[in-house]
């Protein structure tokens, strides 16, 4: 590379690097903004945050009973038999997974809740389960929803890449009920709606009562805590104390600093104007990103010169498990027919996913801060933040980047705040939902 490429190559990166900085001044903006966003949509006002209740509190760890639980949330639907012990153990006695195909997700005939409903009777045969009683079962279903009861809730619209038809504006416990019923299993009572968060909080907080908050970084990404009922102004019907985990939505939040290839990444996604964070910082997105950076460095000459953009040019091609490839030291060069690639052209794809995943970890860190600020302002109790998904899990150094910025903010008090990996809480969280449903459907006494 002559020495004129090698400034502007530098001149590109350092440029990249300030727009997708996340300062500290950003970071405690984006607490200022998330906490006015609360506030009114707690109050039922105009609000990029849904702040939905979820008709549940924090468990006691004295659930008791076996139930059924279905998550439904990604590319794969999950059925588990959930034991509950009555002192804080949860057991899975069995779990089968199904991919959902692509016609599925996005088919137009409303055939999603007949698949699902598929799904549960396999699960019975793979597992020898009998079917002549009855089972409760509780449903992760992890999308927005506007929860009317503990076991009914309207979606409000489709995220993730989502778009199967008929099912916007439904409400989905019936969905799920009626497609039961149409294949011969009517014997399954659908006892609980939790959202994928819900359930992650609900699942850790069983046995550690410090727990105080659930996030998903994965595919999609949000987040829920324990509000105090008084301050869910828009719902005075739900009493005058205690407390009820409340689905913030923060993938909806709106509030920030975005730059040309979010807008680029938004213009052409499937709900544009919608999950703005979300679309900042979700393993869905992570790689649509790199990738329209890639595409105007290659434009402009700066990367893999000599090579044809076709590789690059399919949207979505570059996933966040590249990324987390590069991140390992490996690389996805094959994968795009690219060979011989050169060091300088290495380096540079690191610093893109370094860069963006950054970002996307110091943003998640942000967010949290604001929800324990919000709960905790001087941070003088220990939080365990119940933490689910991908991102936090398995990509290299993400974790380090959300404590970096929490000790940004917080200082020596951040030590009180614990990331937690909560793996596959939500369908333990949501059978123990279920767990709770039941026994105030059956008198509260058993
Ligand atoms: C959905 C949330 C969900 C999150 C994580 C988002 O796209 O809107 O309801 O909790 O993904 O799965």
């Amino acid at each position: 590379m002559n020495k004129d490429s090698a400034n502007m190559l530098d001149h590109f990166l350092s440029h990249l690097e300030s727009v997708f900085s996340i300062s500290l001044r950003d970071a405690q903006e984006i607490i200022r903004n998330f906490h006015q966003e609360m506030r009114y949509g707690l109050a039922g006002g105009k609000s990029s945050l849904k702040m939905i209740p979820s008709f549940v509190g924090r468990p006691k760890g004295a659930e008791k009973g076996k139930f059924l639980a279905l998550d439904l949330g990604g590319t794969n639907i999950r059925v588990l038999a959930v034991e509950l012990d009555g002192n804080g153990n949860a057991a899975l006695a069995a779990v089968s997974k199904f991919a959902i195909p692509q016609d599925v997700m996005s088919g137009t005939d409303g055939k999603l809740f007949d698949f699902i409903a598929d799904c549960i009777k396999l699960f019975f045969k793979e597992n020898n389960i009998g079917t002549q009683q009855a089972y409760d079962l509780a449903f992760t279903f992890s999308f927005p929803v506007e929860q009317s009861s503990i076991a009914s809730g309207k979606l409000i619209g489709w995220t993730k890449g989502f778009t199967a038809g008929g099912v916007e504006g439904e409400d989905v416990v019936a969905l799920l009920s009626e497609a039961l019923r149409r294949k011969g299993t009517g014997f399954i009572h659908v006892a609980a709606l939790a959202n994928d968060t819900v359930g992650t909080l609900v699942a850790k907080s069983y046995a550690d009562p410090s727990c105080d908050m659930g996030v998903i970084l994965g595919t999609g990404t949000n987040a829920c805590y324990p509000e105090k009922i008084a301050h869910i102004l828009k719902c005075p019907g739900l009493g005058a104390s205690g407390e009820m985990i409340v689905n913030m939505e923060w993938g909806g939040f709106s509030q920030l600093k975005t730059n040309i290839y979010d807008h680029l990444l938004d213009r052409a996604s499937l709900n544009p104007g919608k999950q703005l964070f979300e679309k900042m910082v979700s393993g869905m997105y992570l790689g649509e990103i790199s990738r329209l950076v890639i595409v105007e460095m290659m434009e402009r000459g700066l990367l893999f010169r000599g090579t044809s953009l076709s590789a690059f040019s399919k949207g979505y091609a570059l996933t966040t498990e590249h990324l987390s490839m590069t991140a390992q030291g490996t690389d996805f060069f094959a994968a795009f027919g690219l060979r011989d690639v050169t060091t300088a052209d290495r380096q540079t794809i690191q610093e893109i996913c370094r860069i963006v995943s950054t970002r996307s970890a110091k943003l998640a860190g942000a967010a949290i801060a604001a929800v324990v600020a919000w709960m905790d302002e001087k941070i003088e109790s220990d939080h365990t933040i119940a933490i689910d998904g991908s991102l936090f899990e398995k990509y290299p150094g993400f974790q380090g980047y959300m404590k970096d910025i929490l000790n940004d903010l917080f200082g020596a008090r951040s030590a009180r705040i614990k990331l937690e990996l909560a793996k596959d809480g939500s369908g333990i969280g949501a059978a123990i939902i279920g767990a709770v449903a039941a026994f105030a459907r059956d008198g509260g006494g058993g």
